[in-house]
C-alpha cells in the first residue's frame, strides 16, 4: 500500500524507474510500478503545502478607473471570480510606487501603493475582502534591487564615493587607466552591460535594468530595512511573500568576471562553475532570519522563492525547514512536453523536496514566460524564455497549444503539492504573438537591441466580457498593451457555464482536487513509457497520452478529462483523463 506523500519516515531510497514497462501499461492501472514515497525529512504541514495559488498581475487584471491600467479596486471587485474558480490564495505582483521601468519590479517605496494602482487603503480593503472570502493574500517582495528613484539610491548618488550611502548598493571604480571600463564583464539579464557609470565616475551594478540598482546585502542597514518591510506587510495581514530573484542577493565577494552569456537561470552542470551572481551560499542566512520573523506571527505566513536554480537538489536548499516554505519549480515549467521528460522532472522534483520535508510546487505559466497555451503549440522543446514571440517569428499552432495546455494543466492539478496558476490561463489564453513592436514595454526589447521580444505577450490585459469595451478589462477601451481581436473568443462570459470550455475544465478540476485532497496525496507511478504517463493519487488514476495514437483509458469511472474521448471511448493524443478506481 502506498502511504500518503509527505508523511515522513526516515529512510531514503533512490526512486525506482521501472526497468521494463508493460507493453500496454495503461491497462495495468492498479499495478504500481513505482511509488513515490521516499521521504527523508519531517514533512511540513499547513495550508500552503497543498494550496492552489493564483497569480494576479495587477496592471492587467481589472481596471476600475478606465485609464487602461489595472488597479487594486479592480481586483477587489473581481474576487468572486476567484472564489468561483476555486483557488486558495492570490499572489499579487508589485503594486508599490515605482517609475515602472520594469513594470513595478523597480520599487521606489516598499511601504506604499503606486497611485496607478490605488492607495494603501485600497490594499487594506483588498486584503480584508479576500480574507472575508477565505482567500489568502501573498505580496511580492523585491529585495535584490530597488528602483533608482528610491530615496536610498538618490542619497547614494548625492553622497559620493566611499560614503555609507553608497555602501547600501554595489558601487565600484571602473577598470582601465581612467576607470572608463566597467568593473567586470557581467551582462544584465535584459541585455547590455550590468554596470552604469554615474557622474563622478563610479559604476553601479544592476543585474536587470539600469533603473534597478542591486542592493548590497552585506550592509546591516539593508538587512534591517527589509525585516521592517516584512513587518509592515505582515502587520497589514498578508499571508506571505513571493521573493523576487531570491537567488541573487549575495554576489561572489570578488565580483569575478563571468565570460558567459547572462541568464537568470543558475544551472549547475558538473563541469560548469556556479555563476558568481547567482545562488551563492550566503543567501540562505537571510532567509533563515526572515523565517524566524514570520514564525513569530500568528497564522501560517509563508515565503516563496523565485529562484531560477537547477538542479532540483540545489533549489531544495531554499526550502529547508528553517528557510522558505516554497520555491517555484521552474525546472517543471521548462520541461518538454514528452512523457519521458515529464516523468523525469516530476520524479526529480518530488525527491528533491521530500528530502527536505517541503512540498513540491508546480507551475506552467507566469508573467515572465510565454503562456503555456502558446508555448506548447511550438515544436516540442522550444525554450519558453527569455524570448517572447513576435509577428515575424514562427507562430504557435493555437489548437495544438491549447489541447496540450489543457492536458498539461490537468496532469499538474492532480500532482501532490502546491500549484500556481497565472491569470488568464483558466481561459486558455494564448500569448499575444503579433503585438506591434512599437507597443512593447518590457525593457528587454530595447536593451537587447531588438533581438529579444521580451515578456509583453503574456502580460496583455485579460478578457472578461466578449462584447464590452476592452473585453471587460475596464470601463473604457483603454488598455496599456493592445488586446488582440481573438480575445473575444476567450472572454470569461463566453466560457462560463459552457460545457467543455477551458474555464469549466479548470473549475471542475479545482473542485475535485480540493474535494479529494489531491494536493496532500501520494503519487504512485503506474506507467511511464514513451507515449503514456499514468499515476495514481488516492483513488484517482491520471493518464496523459502524449502519443499520436489513442489509448484505452484506465478501467474505472471517468471523472474528468482535458478534452473529449474519441468515438471508441479512447484517450486521444495530448489528452489527460482522471479516472476513479
Ligand atoms: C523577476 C520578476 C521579473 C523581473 C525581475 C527583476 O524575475 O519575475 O518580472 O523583471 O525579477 O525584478
Amino acid at each position: 500500500m502506498s502511504r500518503p506523500h509527505r508523511r515522513g519516515h526516515t529512510e531514503r531510497q533512490p526512486h525506482r524507474r521501472p526497468a521494463e514497462l508493460p507493453a500496454r501499461p495503461w491497462e495495468y492501472a492498479l499495478n504500481t510500478i513505482a511509488t513515490h514515497q521516499e521521504q527523508a525529512a519531517v514533512p511540513a504541514t499547513g495550508w500552503w503545502t497543498e494550496a492552489v495559488i493564483y497569480q494576479i498581475y495587477p496592471r492587467s487584471f481589472a481596471d476600475s478607473g478606465g485609464d487602461g491600467i489595472g488597479d487594486l479596486p479592480g481586483i477587489t471587485a473581481r474576487l468572486d471570480h476567484l472564489v468561483e474558480l476555486g483557488v486558495d490564495a492570490i499572489w499579487l505582483s508589485p503594486f508599490y510606487p515605482s517609475p515602472q521601468a520594469d513594470a513595478g519590479y523597480d520599487v521606489a517605496d516598499y511601504r506604499d501603493v503606486d497611485p496607478l494602482f490605488g492607495t494603501l487603503a485600497d490594499a487594506d480593503n483588498l486584503i480584508a475582502q479576500a480574507r472575508a472570502r477565505n482567500l489568502r493574500v501573498i505580496v511580492d517582495l523585491v529585495p535584490n534591487h530597488t528602483s533608482s528613484a528610491h530615496r536610498w539610491f538618490q542619497a547614494a548618488l548625492a553622497a559620493g564615493p566611499g560614503s555609507a550611502e553608497r555602501q547600501r548598493y554595489v558601487f565600484r571604480d571602473g577598470r582601465g587607466a581612467d576607470g572608463a571600463e566597467p568593473p567586470n564583464d557581467w551582462q544584465s539579464v535584459f541585455g547590455g552591460p550590468a554596470w552604469t557609470r554615474v557622474a563622478d565616475g563610479q559604476w553601479y551594478l544592476h543585474l536587470f535594468d539600469p533603473g534597478q540598482p542591486d542592493l548590497n546585502w552585506d550592509d546591516p542597514e539593508v538587512r534591517a530595512e527589509f525585516l521592517d518591510v516584512l513587518r509592515f506587510w505582515l502587520d497589514r495581514g498578508v499571508d506571505g511573500f513571493r521573493v523576487d530573484v531570491a537567488h541573487g542577493l549575495i554576489k561572489q565577494a570578488d565580483l569575478a568576471d563571468w565570460r558567459e552569456p547572462q541568464e537568470i537561470l543558475s544551472g549547475q552542470e558538473a563541469e560548469k562553475p556556479r555563476p558568481p551572481m547567482w545562488d551563492q551560499d550566503g543567501v540562505h542566512e537571510i532567509y533563515r532570519e526572515w523565517r524566524r520573523l514570520l514564525d513569530g506571527y500568528p497564522g501560517e505566513r509563508i515565503l516563496v522563492a523565485e529562484a531560477w536554480v537547477e538542479p532540483a537538489e540545489r533549489l531544495a536548499r531554499y526550502v529547508r525547514p528553517d528557510e522558505m516554505h516554497q520555491a517555484f519549480n521552474f525546472e517543471y515549467l521548462l520541461a518538454s512536453w514528452t512523457a519521458p521528460a515529464q516523468y523525469a522532472v516530476i520524479t526529480r522534483s518530488l525527491e528533491a523536496t521530500d528530502a527536505v520535508g517541503a512540498p513540491t510546487t508546480w507551475v506552467l505559466s507566469n508573467h515572465d514566460v510565454v503562456r503555456h497555451a502558446s508555448r506548447l503549440g511550438l515544436p516540442i522543446g522550444t525554450a519558453p524564455r527569455p524570448n517572447g514571440i513576435g509577428v515575424d517569428d514562427e507562430q504557435p499552432d493555437a489548437a495544438t497549444g491549447l489541447r496540450r495546455a489543457r492536458a498539461a494543466t490537468l496532469l499538474m492539478l492532480a500532482l501532490p503539492g502546491s500549484a500556481y496558476l497565472y491569470q488568464g490561463e483558466e481561459l486558455g489564453l494564448p500569448e499575444h504573438t503579433t503585438l506591434p513592436d512599437e507597443a512593447r514595454q518590457d525593457p528587454t526589447w530595447e536593451r537587447s537591441g531588438h533581438t529579444q521580444r521580451g515578456r509583453d505577450g503574456c502580460r496583455v490585459p485579460i478578457p472578461w466580457e466578449a462584447d464590452a469595451p476592452s473585453y471587460g478589462f475596464g470601463p473604457t477601451d483603454a488598455s496599456w498593451l493592445p488586446q488582440p481581436p481573438i480575445w473575444a473568443e476567450y472572454a470569461l462570459d463566453r466560457q462560463r457555464g459552457t460545457p467543455g470550455s477551458t474555464y469549466e475544465m479548470y473549475r471542475t478540476a479545482l473542485h475535485l482536487r480540493r474535494e479529494r485532497g489531491l494536493g496532500r496525496g501520494t503519487l504512485e507511478w503506474l506507467a511511464s513509457g514513451d507515449e503514456v504517463l499514468a499515476f495514481r493519487n488516492g483513488n484517482l488514476v491520471v493518464l496523459t497520452n502524449f502519443g499520436a495514437a489513442a489509448v484505452p483509458p484506465p478501467a474505472g469511472k471517468l471523472l474528468h478529462s482535458s478534452g473529449p474521448l474519441d468515438e471508441s471511448g479512447h484517450v486521444p493524443t495530448d489528452t489527460t483523463v482522471w479516472v476513479e478506481v
